[in-house]
């Protein structure tokens, strides 16, 4: 159980679709405890395993504030979201941006536990919209595809000239 490195933007492993879960096992359980393990690491609420490059649908948060409740979620899935608004969100995997997203603030979820028991769990407020973020992940998507054209224009222009040039 250790922190694993973060992905970030615009690596394109970050760009793909995860696989879903079907073997509960030790891997699994390692899986998770580096996962728990890395974003108790950061500031962060939530984490995907796609972020520390291991594409399988897995995804821990924490809200507690103080990495005390970390709750993992296999496979998961919204079945049902209401109560839209506009949040301004942040990603361990796109470092120093912020921005506004719609994003529904209550809804049900759907998932499995680590040893593949299903349950489902009513989410309200931020730990709604973190859920969301991080499902995106698990997608491919990243929270900067759902911002106004113009910022992810300047988003993707800015990385483009943080990556290394073949000539330098
Ligand atoms: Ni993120």
């Amino acid at each position: 159980m250790a922190p694993r490195p973060i992905l970030e933007y615009p690596d394109p492993r970050l760009r793909e679709r995860s696989l879903p879960v079907a073997r509960f096992g030790a891997d699994l359980a390692h899986l998770i405890e580096d996962l728990i393990a890395t974003l108790h690491a950061t500031p962060g609420i939530g984490l995907s395993a796609p972020q520390i490059g291991t594409l399988q649908r897995v995804l821990v948060t924490d809200h507690s504030g103080d990495k005390t409740a970390p709750e993992v979620y296999v496979n998961p899935l919204i079945l049902e979201r209401s109560a839209i608004g506009i949040i301004e969100e942040s990603c361990l995997s796109v470092p120093g941006i912020t921005g506004n997203v719609f994003r529904a603030t209550r809804l049900r979820v759907q998932a499995q536990d680590a040893t593949g028991t299903a349950f489902e769990r009513d989410l309200d407020g931020m730990p709604a919209v973190c859920l969301q973020h991080e499902i995106d992940h698990l997608d491919g998507k990243l929270f900067i595809d759902r911002l106004m054209p113009w910022r992810r224009l300047m988003i993707r222009l800015a990385a483009a000239r943080r990556a290394p040039s073949p000539s330098a």
